[in-house]
């Protein structure tokens, strides 16, 4: 199926998602709730997106993101820095093989400069070993910035044409930004109690929905993606437009199925 701009096009709505982006927030406070270092909520942080994988792969979603260590997350104490980044390597080891087996396609976004090269090696196997699943594809932000990806798209559109410079459009950027082979999600959750974006993918959320839940990430499951959906299937995506307009199109789409089944 094409991918739409929601800024250029109208995209089809369907009940079920077709790409949920999430921040998995609040594994330091669940953690700290049981008297435990941050680091061990992190470890449980991973059970929880392992079960959310399986989660979004019954419910036929296509293309789940989510946010694993933010741009500014480097400000934080370099133990636990050193502690993510060696849970990442370890995850990554021991899930390549799994998510190939569950037909899972995994893909990272984010400035990889930054990260070891063995890290960045693993990252590239992952990524090659499971290029041709199609169930799900599994989009992991590490060292991500909403921010960052913009202007990397801008500089890599300035050198593929800098004859265009002063004269570019949404479209000309769109194929450089780094989720360029996914939609643009539908619904973005964040657990963990905050109401922000924390510098997440700040160009492909302008028309998704929002959910917001106190649940800490280590506890978030099934049951609870599936209150998130709930909510998105009462929301009215209107991308601009007025309900009435909304409705309108809905009755005439009825009636041309009406007619091609009778025909
Ligand atoms: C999210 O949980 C995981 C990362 C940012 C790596 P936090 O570590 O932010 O947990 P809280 O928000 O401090 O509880
Ligand atoms: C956002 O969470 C990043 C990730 C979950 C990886 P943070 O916990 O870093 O966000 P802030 O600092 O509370 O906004
Ligand atoms: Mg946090």
């Amino acid at each position: 199926m094409a991918l739409v701009s929601s800024t250029q096009e109208i995209p089809e709505v369907r009940s079920v998602p077709r790409h949920v982006a999430m921040i998995m927030d609040g594994n330091g406070r669940w953690a700290k709730k049981r008297f435990l270092p941050r680091v061990a909520g992190h470890k449980k942080g991973v059970d929880a997106l392992r079960a959310m994988v399986q989660a979004c792969k019954a419910r036929n979603i296509e293309y789940l993101t989510v946010f694993a260590f933010s741009s500014e997350n480097w400000r934080r104490p370099a133990d636990e820095v050193s502690f993510l980044m060696g849970l990442f390597y370890s995850v990554l080891e021991t899930e390549i093989e799994r998510l190939h087996g569950n037909e899972v396609r995994l893909k990272l976004i984010g400035d990889l400069s930054r990260f070891d090269p063995r890290l960045v090696e693993l990252i590239k196997r992952g990524e090659e070993v499971t290029a041709g699943n199609d169930k799900l594809t599994l989009t992991v932000a590490a060292n991500y910035g909403g921010r960052w990806d913009i202007m990397q798209a801008l500089n890599a559109l300035c050198q593929a044409h800098p004859e265009k410079a002063g004269n570019y459009s949404e479209l000309d950027l769109a194929p450089f930004l780094s989720m360029a082979y996914a939609p643009e999600p539908d619904l973005f959750i964040r657990s963990g109690g905050e109401q922000r974006i924390s510098n997440f993918l700040l160009w492909q959320l302008a028309y998704t929905e929002f959910y917001f839940t106190d649940t800490l990430w280590p506890e978030f499951n099934a049951a609870l993606l599936d209150a998130a959906i709930d909510s998105y299937c009462h929301r009215e995506r209107r991308f601009g437009r007025t309900s009435e307009q909304l409705n309108a199109a809905e009755k005439s789409q009825n009636a041309e199925s009406l007619i091609s089944q009778n025909a």
